[in-house]
């Protein structure tokens, strides 16, 4: 059923992910397919403060679906945090006509969205960031890819890492979560994995562990370490001193935020855009769109919000049974 004269508005917010643009041209063509109206505004809430909006057509997405990154460009938005640029973005929003904006990021932006909603503006989140960090979903976009990413190069330092017989440690992203390293760790059958929602500040324990593993005949020992750890050169330093053993670090860094999106994040960016349309065409607002139990659904914005994400304590455990 053709939806007329609705306009929804479309940015990106945080830090970028492979997938958001695959997102973004979900909602464009949904949309427009649905006979509503879309503007792009640009650099997040940034942009929406400084009116970087532009009117979206089908053709604005083309070539964009294998593309990292995001076409909208993103911000991080000090203003934003304020209730005087909250309430500026949403005068922003009423005078573009925008009756519903949809928000692609993570929950730092869904609190922006939150704001945003209190000042009459409705609002639907899409979970895009490479953390996995938003407990009431499943999936996040641009996870896959980041991970896969991280895993190819992890490898790479493994097969020099083995030559060398030596401990490597390598540090992927993820200030306060421990996704990327967890799921690395399995991956990569990595010794040890650092997770700040694990982490006990033994070093020693890691060093024990080192000089172990190298008595069972291991040619190496590759430690992964969430970036939220820190200091992953000062670490190799004082392992190479403990253990004896040649230490290196790795930092991956930014790397992992780029590249094409794999499968996964194309069909999950489309299936969630359109979700999103879907869910603006029903007057269903302030909604998060998840992915749960394999199936794109939706989920109230504050009730979302509240949803802790625990860090799977059994794969930890996997990791650690592997690495024997
Ligand atoms: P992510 O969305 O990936 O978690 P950030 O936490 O950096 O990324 O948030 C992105 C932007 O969302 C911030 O720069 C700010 O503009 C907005 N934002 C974050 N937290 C809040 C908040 N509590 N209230 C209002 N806006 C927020
Ligand atoms: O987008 C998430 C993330 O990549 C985290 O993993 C990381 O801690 C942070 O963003 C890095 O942010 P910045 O781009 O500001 O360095």
């Amino acid at each position: 059923m053709a939806e007329k004269g609705k306009t929804i508005g479309v940015l990106t917010s945080g830090g970028d992910a492979p997938g958001m643009n695959a997102a973004i041209r979900a909602v464009v063509r949904s949309a427009l397919y649905k006979g509503m109206k879309v503007k792009g505004i640009k650099r997040g809430y940034a942009g929406l403060l400084q009116e970087e909006i532009i009117d979206m057509e089908a053709r604005h997405v083309s070539d964009t679906i294998q593309r990292g990154g995001t076409i909208l460009q993103t911000a991080r938005c000090m203003e934003f945090m304020e209730e005087e640029g909250q309430k500026a973005g949403a005068d922003m929003c009423k005078k573009h006509g925008i009756e519903c904006l949809v928000v692609i990021g993570g929950d730092g932006s869904f609190r922006g969205a939150e704001a945003l909603a209190q000042h009459g503006i409705s609002v639907i989140g899409i979970p895009g960031t490479i953390d996995l960090d938003i407990g009431c979903t499943d999936y996040t976009i641009g996870f896959d890819t980041a991970v896969n990413t991280a895993m190819q190069a992890i490898d790479k330092v493994r097969d020099t890492s083995t030559s060398h017989e030596r401990c490597s440690i390598i540090e992927v992203m993820g200030r306060h979560a421990g996704y990327i390293a967890l799921n690395c760790g399995i991956a990569n059958g990595a010794e040890d994995i650092l997770v700040p929602e694990f982490y006990d500040y033994d070093e020693q324990k890691l060093v024990d562990n080192i000089i172990a593993t190298r008595k069972r005949g291991k040619k190496h020992h590759i430690i992964i370490n969430a970036e939220g750890i820190g200091n992953s050169i000062g670490m190799a330093k004082r392992i190479e001193a403990a253990t004896g053993m040649e230490t290196r670090a790795s930092i991956l860094g930014h790397m992992q935020r780029g590249g094409s999106p794999t499968v996964k994040d194309r069909v999950t960016a489309t299936m969630m855009g359109c979700y999103a349309v879907d869910l603006v065409e029903q007057d269903k607002y302030n909604r998060l769109v998840i992915e749960r139990s394999g199936v794109i659904t939706d989920v109230d914005l504050a009730e979302g919000l509240a949803t802790k994400k625990e860090v799977d304590a059994y794969q930890m455990e996997i990791c650690k049974r592997m690495s024997i």
